[in-house]
């Protein structure tokens, strides 16, 4: 088997700015802002010198968790958060993207379908601490 070449990033944030019409059951990450957000933390990135090849921040379609969104997720990673504010991507990019660290209190896990679920899954944890 052919070996994979290198990776041309060192990271992908795929955010999703995804617009369904209003009133649609599930929802969408456009209506809860994450289209100025995915400028803001495009603009942060470039301005923390993680720009070129370091850190690319894309635009995705509906990744299919609306209903915990707005959402992003890094490659290669593959980890997935949620977030409403741009304290929330500060959070990120220091911790995650420069520290290589990860904020679990923004972090989906995969048993997470509906906000419910992490809500409970947090309160859980926090009872067990
Ligand atoms: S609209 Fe963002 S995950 Fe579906």
């Amino acid at each position: 088997m052919t070996a994979d070449p290198p990776r041309y990033f060192e990271r992908h944030v795929f955010v999703c700015t995804n617009v369904r019409e209003p009133g649609h059951k599930r929802g969408c990450c456009a209506e809860k802002g994450s289209v100025a957000l995915r400028d803001y933390m495009k603009a942060k990135c470039k301005e923390l010198g993680l720009g070129g090849r370091t850190v690319r921040v894309n635009n995705a379609g509906c990744l299919d968790r609306c209903e915990l969104g707005p959402n992003l997720v890094i490659y290669p990673e593959g980890v997935w958060y949620t977030y409403k504010s741009e304290a929330d991507l500060d959070e990120i990019i220091r911790v995650h993207l420069i520290e290589g660290g990860r904020v679990a209190r923004l972090m989906l896990q995969p048993q997470d379908v509906l906000p419910r679920d992490r809500e409970n899954r947090l309160a859980g944890a926090a009872a067990a601490s």
